[in-house]
């Protein structure tokens, strides 16, 4: 099972999840990352849930246009939208408060 490691304000968060894990729905049901995980539409349209893939990001598909539309130059920073996301692998996310202004 894919190990999430979730990095939010300083603290360190990581728990197990299935093959094929959307984090936005896992933490709409209140399961890791709830509530550390910040996200609101769950369907590419607000950018809220934008994460800094630390490591794993060789196993994440391209960019879909949603992404592309929301995250821009945020992209070649590492930046993905974790609702636009189904996690099959290890996956070292981070999510500031810096980005909430961004
Ligand atoms: S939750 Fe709105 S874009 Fe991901």
């Amino acid at each position: 099972m894919p190990t999430v490691v979730f990095h939010k304000n300083g603290a360190t968060h990581q728990g197990e999840v299935k093959e094929n894990t959307n984090l936005v729905v896992r933490a709409g049901i209140r399961q890791f990352p709830f509530p550390h995980l910040r996200y609101e539409c769950g369907m590419g349209k607000c950018s809220k849930c934008a994460c800094r893939v630390m490591s794993g990001a060789q196993h994440l598909p391209e960019p879909n246009w949603k992404e592309k539309k929301q995250l821009g130059e945020r992209l070649a920073q590492g930046y993905r939208l974790a609702c636009q996301l189904w996690i099959e692998h290890d996956i070292e996310l981070a999510q500031d408060d810096l980005e909430q202004a961004a």
